[in-house]
């Protein structure tokens, strides 16, 4: 890649931050994406939540991958001279090294292709896997999912003579921060980006008790809070904004009839905050709302008819012992 080109497409990140931050927050009722949680301290306070007492999730599918790891492989390495495994938003990749470190003591080569918006994560996850398992193929992308499903696409088009099965990892219940209709989308382009007989395996949070979701994303000491503020701490960076954290709250509910998690930031008062990057003031009446995140949760049946729609074949799925998270390998049709 030259600097040009590199240069052209930092510009066109940013100005894609900047055009829907403004929108979310001049938008009625105000919201912005999750996916912009991710900078170096959202990336570091999402660790944090991920080790909460409160936050099952990730020691849930920590616990699947080591019960199936060789299950996995078997699976993942059947009637293929190699695979590549590309992991969608790929975070801090803990759970996924339980995989990694045991397929690379086998014999089939694979590649790991993990895919962050987050340079930090990214980062983070190439200097750790290259101390833990310095014999790792690693190439790492930094972009957003349909960004790097175009980029899946070519490199489909280069392997179809070489016998590499693709393998999709969409883990930690990244597919919940979609709305119903968004998922099947997703999952759509998905299966179409991809190679007849490549896989997905995809984690995602099971329906439960009401109040054992709710406590996982409001937890007692205020990480949760945190996240979520930093948000605004990353507009006061990026777009010269004047937001005070002190004078914001944060509020989350859970729906068990539409199996939604959803999380506010809420303003504490009546009050003006301005963008002067943008040149724009924004107003913020006592008490409202900015919804910033939703967190689905399905059932295994819900899963399997959104994934069978999408395109994709049930193979086989995965729970830990208290029945709490699921990991569902799927085959495209
Ligand atoms: C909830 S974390 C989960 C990380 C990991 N999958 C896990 O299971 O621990 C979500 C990760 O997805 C990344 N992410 C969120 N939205 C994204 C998008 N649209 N494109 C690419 N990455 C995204 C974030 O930067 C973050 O690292």
């Amino acid at each position: 890649m030259t600097s040009s080109s590199l240069n052209s497409e930092t510009t066109n990140k940013h100005s894609t931050f900047e055009k829907d931050i403004l929108e979310g927050l001049e938008a009625i009722p105000k919201k912005l994406s999750s996916k912009y949680f991710y900078d170096d301290e959202g990336s570091k306070l999402f660790q944090m939540i991920m080790n909460l007492p409160e936050y099952y999730l990730t020691r849930s599918e920590y616990e699947i991958f080591e019960s199936y790891k060789e299950n996995l492989y078997n699976q993942f390495s059947k009637d293929t001279k190699t695979f590549n495994l590309v992991e969608l938003g790929a975070g801090d990749g803990l759970k996924t090294q339980v995989l990694l470190s045991h397929f690379v003591e086998k014999t089939i080569p694979f590649t790991y292709l993990p895919i962050d918006i987050s340079s930090e994560a990214l980062h983070q996850l190439k200097t750790r896997l290259n101390k833990t398992i310095p014999s790792l193929n690693f190439e790492g992308t930094e972009g957003e999912y349909f960004e790097a499903l175009a980029q899946l696409k070519t490199k489909n088009n280069s392997n179809k003579e070489e016998n590499t099965r693709n393998i999709v990892l969409f883990l930690g219940s990244n597919i919940g921060n979609f709305g119903n209709e968004q998922s099947l989308d997703f999952l759509k382009q998905l299966a179409q980006t991809l190679n007849q007989d490549d896989y997905l395996l995809i984690g995602f949070d099971l329906k439960k008790h009401p109040q054992i979701i709710k406590m996982a994303y409001d937890d007692a000491t205020g990480v949760t809070k945190a996240f979520n503020l930093n948000l605004l701490q990353r507009i006061n960076r990026e777009l010269n904004g004047n937001f005070n954290i002190e004078k914001f709250d944060f509020y989350s509910t859970y729906t068990p009839e539409t199996g939604e998690v959803r999380s506010y930031i809420v303003s504490a008062t009546k009050q003006e905050v301005t963008l002067k990057k943008l040149d724009k003031t924004i107003n913020f009446e006592w008490g409202e709302t900015i919804h910033t995140e939703i967190s689905r949760k399905y059932s295994a049946s819900q899963m399997k008819e959104i994934a069978t729609e999408a395109g994709f074949e049930f193979i086989e799925s995965y729970t830990d012992c208290k029945g709490y998270f699921m990991n569902m390998l799927l085959k495209v049709k």
